[in-house]
Formats: C-alpha cells, structure tokens, sequence
C-alpha cells in the first residue's frame, strides 16, 4: 500500500490573508501540490476564519475533484462549521480540537471527557449521515485509552498528533518512546480496522524515521513545505526579477 502524502495548504491563504488580496491563491497552490505528486490537499476552515475562508473551501475541493484526488476537510465540531461540511461534501473529514486564543492545533481530542465524547460521537453520526461515503479520521493523541474510546465510534482513521513528536527531534532531543508508543498504536488501531494517519509539526528530516518505521499510512504536512518552498523559490524569483531590471538601465 503507498504511503500517502496529505499536503496542508492553510499557510499560502495566511500569506493572503495577511495583505487581503488575492494572491497567492489557493486554487494554483493546490493545482501545484497535485500537480507534482501529493496524494490529497488538507485544508482548516477554522471559526476564526484566519486563513483559510469560505470560497476556497469549494474552489480546492473542485481543484481535487479535477485531480481525481481526495479533499480532507479539518474542522472543529461547531455547527456552523458542520453545516459547511455537508454543503462541501469533502472526501474525508478530519475532526480536530479548536480553540480561539491557540496558533496551531495544540493536541488531539479529548475523548476521556463524557461530554465531549458525545459531542464528537454526534458530530460523526450526523455527518455521515449527511454526505454519502463520507469517510472520518479523529485527531488524536497516542494513548492506548483514548484510542480504545475512539474504537467506540463511527470513523475510518485516527490521525496521531506529531507534535511533540516533532518539537523533541527538532530540538536534538531523544524521540524514541514516541517511536514506541507510536508502534502500540498502530498496531491497535490495524486490530480495530481503523487507519492510522499522522500530522503536526513534521519536517523532511522528521518524518524519516517515522516512515522508515513504517508507523503511518498517511501524513498530513503544512506549515514546513510551505516554510521550506519559499527557500526552495527565494533565490529563482529574485533573480527573474533583477534580470529584468538589468534590461532596463536607469538613466537620468
Ligand atoms: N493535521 C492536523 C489535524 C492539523 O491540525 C494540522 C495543522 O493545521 C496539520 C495536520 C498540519 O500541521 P503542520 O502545519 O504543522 O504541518
């Protein structure tokens, strides 16, 4: 089975967002991402609409939809939020903990919480019931119990929350009971017949040893592509633009 590549595009529409026009635009960033080898585009919707906004929602999903390729909607379990799930009609739906004063995700679900537990085992019944062949992944932490609640309910993956996972490789420290309990946790996960997905925080170099380990069918990568392909363009866009300068001398 290949092992997927969820490519987060949240980041280009905080560059926009951050000027209020149009460019860069998501549609070409997805058509890129596509175009060049990504097995599916994720995108957060967030309450806070802090980059990614409604009229891209459709506009990436019809970008996946020409690509044959899946769109995996994130989203918090709000019901305005919910409702623009089901007009979408995402391939996947990835729900995820929101909170307003966060800068990223902090962590996974917490399913330890009875109310919460409902909240989310609500949210997944109404949205399947709702958009047809629609398929569910929880963001979770690695914890055996959590992921025996999460067992519980009606969804087809968990993704495993990377985060810290991340941080300790980038900061030189030991990550290798992450790489164990990462281990426990798939092969519970496979027992139940629950896919085993992954996202927060990775880099090139930090997802080696968890591919080289075989922990995850599916990565979800944002924040670091997008950081990494401006290094990967910096250098060729200045020197269009300086060339262009050369033809034309200023003279006085
Ligand atoms: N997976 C989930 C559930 C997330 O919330 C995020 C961040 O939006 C990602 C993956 C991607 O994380 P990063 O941008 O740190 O690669």
């Amino acid at each position: 089975m290949k092992t997927r590549l969820g490519v987060n595009i949240d980041h280009i529409a905080t560059l926009r967002q951050a000027r209020g026009e149009s460019y860069p635009s998501v549609v070409d960033a997805a058509t890129t991402v596509l175009r060049e080898g990504a097995d599916q585009i994720t995108i957060h919707l967030r309450e806070d609409r802090r980059h990614i906004q409604d009229t891209d929602v459709e506009a990436v999903y019809l970008v996946t939809k020409k690509f044959g390729k899946p769109l995996n909607f994130e989203m918090g379990c709000s019901d305005e939020i919910i409702e623009i799930a089901i007009a979408t009609g995402p391939d996947w739906v990835c729900l995820v903990p929101e909170k307003r004063e966060e800068q990223t995700t902090e962590g996974g679900l917490d399913l330890i919480d009875s109310k919460n537990f409902e909240k989310v085992k609500t949210t997944c019944d109404y949205l399947k019931s709702k958009v047809e062949g629609l398929k569910i992944s929880l963001f979770l932490e690695a914890n055996p119990e959590v992921l025996e609640k999460a067992s519980q309910l009606n969804i087809d993956a968990v993704e495993i929350h990377t985060g810290d996972y991340a941080k300790a490789f980038v900061h030189d420290e030991d990550y290798s009971h992450f790489l164990e309990t990462f281990s426990t946790a798939k092969k519970l996960l496979v027992s139940k017949g629950i896919g085993c997905h992954a996202g927060h925080g990775l880099t090139q170099s930090s997802l080696m040893p968890l591919i080289e380990n075989n922990l995850f069918e599916e990565y979800n990568i944002g924040h670091w592509i997008i950081c990494q392909a401006v290094f990967d363009g910096l250098g060729n866009v200045v020197n269009k633009m300086a060339s262009s300068m050369e033809k034309f001398p200023y003279t006085k």
